[in-house]
């Protein structure tokens, strides 16, 4: 590369995909013995949300060599390192293996010259799609000889395709010298439809001549994690279990709350709506069950939410349907202030649609 490298300043991020495969014993154990492995991963994850940002994608169904991925952002490889070891170490782990791993950082691109979005390229923050693409990426080495200028041009038309497709967002993270590959690409989006259309376009631009490898491809999809480890083998009835002092995880102080307002926080990587209705609180899934509307953009009323996308009306208490096209209840979870805080227990049995 001919190149200098461009200033880099600023905190990067670490950035670690973990592809988890389970083994089919685990499906055999009885379902107590299973309770227990899926309890105690989701108590790690949860111990180490303080140092990464972790999130839980299913891939039952999409693939047949990996069953989950645990995507993890931080600032330590030590973090990512432990996090593993520590799964390793529950009643699951000696169920588990890891066919792909994938490890990265963020940095600015070559190619983006706006400051701005420079900027944005150093920290990364996962939004609400249900979905995620993952892949490795890795370019010929022609492409790195070739002038920077001709490069830009082509990176240009790259960037043009990719500006059509805006309900698909790209993170683009680096891995010379980290790993195998040289960048992992993942597509965060709500319409696989136009994720299949951009990647089809993009087949066309003058880049894709220079792609060397850009397999396996991951489909994933968003759950909290503890969906995420009852898609393995069914459902679960860990709703009915028991509150422990461990689940509780404080969220926020309670004045990033005032009363009327709602916020989305993460609860061993499920996606939950905390809402303050005249100083009481309530925590439900984000995603409405219908079509997945997000309720944290929904209109509050007394007690209610209505879903932005298409106006069901859920009760926050018992997240019971009670109106509009969702069949399903919302799960809800336990929630308490403490000292100021605003701690998050484990989700609740969900109540029986009516
Ligand atoms: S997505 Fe909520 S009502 Fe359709």
């Amino acid at each position: 590369m001919t190149d200098k490298p461009r200033d880099t300043k600023g905190r990067r991020q670490l950035v670690k995909f973990s592809f988890y495969r389970m083994d089919p014993g685990w499906r055999a154990l009885p379902e107590n013995e299973r309770e227990r492995g899926r309890r105690a991963v989701a108590d790690v994850v949860r111990a180490f949300s303080d140092r990464l940002q972790i999130r839980s994608y299913s891939l039952v169904g999409t693939r047949g060599d990996t069953d989950f991925l645990l995507w993890q952002i931080g600032d330590r490889l030590d973090d990512i390192q432990q996090l593993a070891g520590f799964i390793n170490g529950t009643a699951m782990g000696p169920y588990l293996t890891m066919p792909y791993s994938y490890l990265a950082m963020t940095r600015p691109s070559l190619y983006v010259s706006r400051e701005e979005a420079r900027a944005e390229r150093m920290q990364l923050h996962p939004g609400d799609s249900k979905y995620l693409f993952v892949y490795p990426f890795v370019k010929t080495r022609e492409w790195y000889q070739l002038p920077l200028g001709e490069r830009q041009s082509m990176m240009d038309e790259h960037i043009r395709i990719g500006r059509k497709y805006p309900s698909v967002k790209l993170n683009t993270t680096y891995s010379f010298g980290l790993d195998d590959q040289e960048f992992v690409v993942s597509f965060e989006t709500d319409e696989p439809a136009d994720f299949l259309d951009l990647v089809m376009e993009l087949r066309e631009a003058k880049t894709s001549l220079y792609t060397l490898r850009d397999t396996p491809i991951f489909s994933c999809v968003a759950m909290g994690l503890e969906d995420t480890l009852d898609s393995l083998a069914g459902t679960g009835e860990r709703r009915n279990a028991p509150e422990t002092e461990a689940a509780w995880q404080k969220v926020g102080e309670v004045s990033d709350s005032p009363p009327g307002s709602s916020r989305v926080v993460y609860y061993a990587g499920d996606q939950v709506a905390i809402f303050n209705v005249g100083g009481d609180f309530y925590a439900v899934s984000n995603r409405c069950p219908h079509a997945n509307g997000l309720l944290a953009e929904g209109v509050i009323e007394a007690g209610f939410v209505i879903c932005p996308s298409h106006g069901s009306r859920f009760d926050l208490a018992s997240g019971r349907p009670l109106e509009g096209p969702a069949a399903r209840p919302l799960r809800t979870y336990s929630v308490r202030v403490e000292q100021n805080g605003v701690l998050l227990g484990r989700p609740r049995a969900e109540p029986q649609p009516t």
